[in-house]
């Protein structure tokens, strides 16, 4: 058995490159007692992670300087000392991104294949799916017929937001960056869909959005969030999910908002999806019904190769992933997919 894992060795300044990562050669890991050794199958890359590259106070550690990255994963039990873990068993957890790795039983969650896909415990039953969900149900609060803008609309949140807030009732325009992008937005539900590579955000916003915005789900933050504060309504809320335009900048400066924010008396809220724990399983219980039902769908990027998670990570920031971007390492050697 060879290993390999990916080491962050250098902290970015800017945008992620092939400098900031490196992939080495690491020890087979040896067994302990309530312990399994798991094989990576799928791992899920996220815009989050590259905060985690930087030092400093965050709601999360940052990594350490050569130490393997590490992320939401799915992966194969192929040798347990623990009677919690069967070999065969499919688990999702954080997992370092290194191809063989030996974990605590309590440390991952067992899932059932025969459910579905399990790549779907990565996003729409995973971390994206939860905050779409409680972003938008619980901060955004959609009402039938209100307006909802969704930036990044193509991506592993967006598409799930843009669908959720279709199921609400509301009126959704979404924004994202290519026409293919736009298509596939429009597909999932969407009233408008605005390509903001190609179009003056400004105005088309305000011709998508002739009744004002009552809602913004912000992935992105920047110039395109810039373009959507003057159009708020009374009591609009803004659900401040991310700002994927800013984490590989050291200033990112834009026009104030607080006036915008008085005259409409609208409410902004940051959040992770850490902070609604408690309730993953009514978040998980709406998602997967809706799934069941057919309200709700999935899109997935998948690049194959453990040597290429770097680029599949990097792709994030350059807008290469529609819906989840995933890597697919391995083929579980129990189940078909
Ligand atoms: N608060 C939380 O707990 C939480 C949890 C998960 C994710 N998030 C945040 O939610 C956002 C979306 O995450 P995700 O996992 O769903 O990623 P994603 O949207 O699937 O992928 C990132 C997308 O961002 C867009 N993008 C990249 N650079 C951009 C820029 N400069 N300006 C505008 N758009 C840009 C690209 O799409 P285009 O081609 O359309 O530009 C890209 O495909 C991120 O900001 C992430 O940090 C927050």
């Amino acid at each position: 058995m060879k290993n390999r894992e990916i080491l962050l060795v250098k902290r970015p300044d800017g945008e992620p490159t092939d400098e900031h990562l490196s992939i080495e050669e690491a020890a087979i890991p040896a067994l302990s007692d309530g312990e399994a050794i798991v094989r990576l199958l799928y791992v899920s890359v996220d815009p989050y992670m590259r905060g985690r590259m930087n030092e400093g106070k965050s709601y999360v550690e940052p990594f350490q300087l050569n130490q393997p990255m590490e992320g939401g994963a799915v992966a194969e039990v192929i040798e347990s000392q623990s009677d919690k873990l069967q070999v065969g068993d499919i688990v999702t957890g954080s997992l370092p991104w290194r191809e063989y790795t030996a974990i605590a039983a309590e440390s991952v969650r067992k899932i059932d294949p025969a459910l579905g896909p399990v790549t779907t415990s990565l996003h729409i039953l995973g971390m994206t799916g939860l905050t779409a969900y409680f972003g938008l149900m619980d901060i955004g609060r959609p009402q039938e017929g209100e307006t909802v803008v969704v930036s990044g609309a193509a991506g592993a949140v967006g598409s799930t937001v843009v669908q959720i807030a279709t199921i609400a009732g509301a009126r959704v325009v979404g924004i994202a960056g290519s026409e293919e992008k736009v298509q596939l937005v429009k597909q999932l539900g969407a009233d408008e869909v605005i390509n903001y590579q190609t179009e003056d955000v400004s105005s088309a916003l305000a011709e998508a959005c002739p009744n004002g915005v009552d809602i913004y789900f912000d992935n992105v933050g920047g110039d395109i969030s810039d373009a959507v504060y003057p159009l708020l309504n009374k009591f609009a809320r803004i659900v401040q999910c991310g700002a994927i335009s800013s984490y590989n900048k050291k200033d990112d400066q834009g026009p104030r908002i607080q006036h915008y924010l008085i005259k409409s008396s609208a409410l902004i809220k940051g959040f992770t999806v850490g902070d609604y724990r408690e309730r993953y399983p009514e978040g998980l219980q709406h998602l997967s019904k809706w799934l069941q039902e057919g309200k709700l769908t999935y899109e997935e990027t998948i690049t194959e190769g453990f040597e290429n998670i770097p680029q599949a990570f990097f792709g994030l920031f350059t807008g290469e992933n529609i819906g989840k971007q995933l890597v697919k390492v391995n083929e579980p050697s129990r189940f078909g997919s």
